[in-house]
């Protein structure tokens, strides 16, 4: 078998050299090239599979990596070549994009359904069979859920539970086995963890945890994929909305539609999403921020808006549409639920009109990126309401305040919504 040296200082990071002759490896790292030969691959991964160390083989593209050991602490990831990338943040204007952050979380399972061996990987390109599942038939979920950053530099999670029983949910609609709660919850900490100085500093935004479902096995006649993968990434971010916290002018959309009853309007399935961005991008050349869209049968009913939910405001009782199958399930929607009936509002699930939209005191929505946002006006086919003279709403303003004080630490978390990550 071929054999080779790995020069490879304790703690180090970054690609070394491998040459042929006798292998070790002390410390801890992660070790990357972009040609190693199958030999030398099928050596490391012989060679690193001992019991005293953790070792993963990862081909990202064309360069492999070899992390070992316990990971990198922060500190040493600080000193590579991410650096710049953080250092060059304004952490005052974080906008809501993607940054290429240290780690990402995969984790898989084959036809028996059972998902195992999960771990962290340098965040970079994953490899994909064309005929992936995902690809070919778009079976594929996501999440959303965000961790913050506390004054006294704790760091939190907001019910991420929650997440995880919906990720359950789609899968089971989709067709694909899903992680336990607890291997979801934990795989988020751990990736957050392993990320933890992209969290940005105290108010000043979240950092954003995407975990994707996806049909990564390879298939040609329509069929669940016979693997799924579980990966998770993480962004900084700050405010969706390019309004910021200012309030946001919708259109309602009345020849598209988003679900149908028995569709998958009510999981998160990527496929809702890509039918969205046509109608959406015309609205945004006509300088609206976003669309709501209304139910695909009577056409009246309010749905939500392409990336969250919606809550109307009428002589201070609170009404949002009720669940039934083509609407998402959203968590903030959920939360916000709770938090205004504590303090004492009436807050009603049920089919509300573009009518009693176009007659409501106050509008605003909700989401785990766009937190609470103030609607400023709603144009429906050639009429334009607004709301609240430009300014955010009293109750949308209370309860943001009121949801983002419990998420922040500024507030008691009498519900136990926040989990810490330590
Ligand atoms: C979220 O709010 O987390 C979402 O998934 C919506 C997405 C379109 C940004």
């Amino acid at each position: 078998m071929e054999s080779m040296t790995i020069r490879l200082q304790s703690s180090s990071i970054g690609s070394v050299g491998v040459h042929r002759s006798s292998c070790s490896a002390v410390g801890k790292g992660i070790l990357s090239g972009t040609s190693w030969s199958p030999q030398v691959q099928q050596h490391l991964r012989s060679k690193f599979a001992g019991a005293n160390l953790r070792a993963q083989m990862l081909k990202s593209g064309r360069k492999y990596c070899v992390i070992f050991g316990a990971l990198p602490t922060q500190a040493e990831v600080a000193t590579s070549a991410f650096e710049d990338e953080l250092s060059n943040i304004d952490w005052d204007d974080l906008g809501f994009g993607i940054r290429k952050t240290d780690y990402m979380y995969l984790m898989k399972c084959g036809e028996d359904g059972v998902f195992s061996g999960g771990d962290l990987f340098p965040f970079g390109n994953i490899e994909l069979s064309p005929s992936a599942g995902v690809l070919n038939y778009g079976q594929g979920l996501f999440e959303g859920l965000k961790a913050y950053r506390r004054a006294d530099g704790r760091i939190v999670l907001f019910r991420p539970e929650e997440n995880a029983l919906r990720l359950t949910t789609g899968a089971e609609r989709m067709c694909m086995a899903a992680p336990s709660v607890e291997q979801f919850v934990e795989a988020v900490k751990q990736t957050v963890l392993a990320n933890k100085r992209w969290i940005p500093p105290f108010g000043k935004g979240s950092l954003y945890i995407r975990p994707l479902l996806l049909g990564s096995g390879a298939v040609l006649g329509l069929a669940p994929a016979p693997e799924v993968t579980f990966l998770i990434y993480v962004s900084p971010v700050g405010n969706y909305f390019k309004e910021g916290l200012a309030p946001i002018q919708l259109q309602v959309e009345t020849k598209y539609h988003r679900a149908t009853p028995g569709g998958t309007g009510n999981v998160k399935t990527i496929g809702n999403y890509a039918p969205v961005l046509k109608v959406q991008r015309s609205a945004k050349t006509e300088g609206f921020s976003d669309v709501l869209y209304l139910d695909a049968i009577n056409k009246k009913y309010l749905e939500e808006v392409s990336s969250c939910n919606i809550f109307v405001v009428k002589d201070k009782t609170v009404s949002t549409p009720a669940l039934h199958g083509t609407i998402l399930s959203g968590v903030t929607r959920k939360s916000i639920i709770e938090v205004a009936r504590s303090r004492g509002y009436e807050v009603h699930e049920r089919l509300v009109s573009v009518d009693e939209l176009m007659d409501a005191d106050e509008v605003f929505c909700t989401g785990t990126a766009v937190v609470v946002s103030p609607v400023g006006s709603i144009t429906y086919l050639d009429r334009r309401v607004t709301y609240g003279n430009g300014a955010p709403g009293e109750v949308s303003q209370e309860l943001y305040s009121a949801l983002t004080s419990i998420q922040m630490g500024l507030a008691d978390d009498n519900m136990g919504w926040t989990i810490e990550v330590k």
